[in-house]
């Protein structure tokens, strides 16, 4: 039934559909002309899928991905709003990951790019944990080539808006053993594995061998991730979005997490922008926006 009125409503022939997810869940289907498609939920506005136009997954679900009503899925690009990670005393990330959004609007571009926006605001349910008015927009535009992502929050309340935002990318790669992430050389890292010591950057590719989880404050706004098995890159460019933060959960963790299979760090890397170092404060009616967009090529 709703799908029936959000395919009616939302639907552009040929290049945006609105179906049945996993558990029934609503997705948005996005399709360029070239052929790359895009898959977006409406549970946590969640990029699900971003296939190149020869059909190749560019990003990462896990098998054990879960789709259930308050929790968040695993892989994709969930959105981390207003918290990032357990940096506070709401649930990890955040609580728009595991919100239903509103899909607002969907458009053909005159360039042949196919857009979809997507919007949250607070609830009675959010002001329990935490009292702010806001409203977090997301539009994402599929390009042959490319998907971008912008973010837009307003306070829409009466007194200052403090938060933190990112988008938590997971990339899909062949052998985590011959990805490298390029362009963070030279930026500060903090360990969050040890001890949040901060140290200097001095890998010009960063590879993986453990468990990775570091943040850099104020990196550069192109970086690149290399997928040397299957001769792929993605291009990751910034706006607005300052901290990088690279993960990889490795053995242990993995086997920790629950809706993420044992041996699934071996093809998967986030590279994550955000605002995550330092909050982001709005006056009311003070907005802000970020945005990131992928690019992807051949190395
Ligand atoms: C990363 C954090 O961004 O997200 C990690 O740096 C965390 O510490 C990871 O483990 C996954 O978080 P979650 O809540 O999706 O399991």
């Amino acid at each position: 039934m709703i799908l029936d009125i959000l395919k009616r409503d939302f639907g552009i022939e040929g290049s945006l559909d609105v179906v049945e997810g996993m558990n029934g869940f609503p997705k948005v289907v996005m399709t360029h002309v070239s052929g790359a498609t895009s898959e977006i939920y409406l549970h946590g506005a969640h990029l699900t899928s971003w296939r190149a136009t020869d059909g190749t997954e560019l990003s990462f679900l896990s098998r054990a991905a879960k789709f259930e009503q308050g929790k968040p899925i695993r892989g994709g690009i969930p959105i981390c709003f207003p918290q990032f990670s357990g940096q506070g005393p709401l649930p990890a990330h955040g609580f728009v990951r595991t919100m239903d959004w509103e899909l607002c609007r969907t458009q053909l571009l005159d360039n042949g790019a196919v857009a979809s926006e997507f919007q949250v605001t607070d609830t009675a349910e959010t002001r329990a944990m935490w009292p702010h008015p806001f409203a977090l927009g997301m539009r994402v535009v599929l390009a042959e080539d490319s998907v971008t992502l912008s973010l837009r929050v307003v306070n829409t309340g009466s007194q200052p808006l403090a938060f933190q935002i990112a988008l938590h990318t997971y990339f899909g790669v062949a052998d985590i053993g011959r990805t490298f992430v390029l362009g963070l050389e030279g930026t500060e890292r903090v360990d969050t594995l040890r001890e949040w010591v901060r140290e200097t950057e001095n890998r010009s590719r960063i590879g993986f061998s453990a468990e990775t989880d570091s943040i850099y404050p104020n990196a550069p706004d192109s970086l690149r991730v290399e997928d040397e098995a299957r001769g792929l890159s993605v291009a990751i460019e910034k706006k607005s979005m300052p901290d990088v933060v690279v993960w990889n959960p490795w053995i242990q963790k993995s086997r920790r997490m629950e809706d993420f299979g044992d041996d699934e760090y071996l093809r998967m890397v986030c590279v994550e922008t955000g605002c995550i170092e330092a909050k982001q404060t709005l006056p009311p009616e003070g907005s802000w926006e970020g945005i990131t967009r992928l690019t992807y090529g051949f190395i």
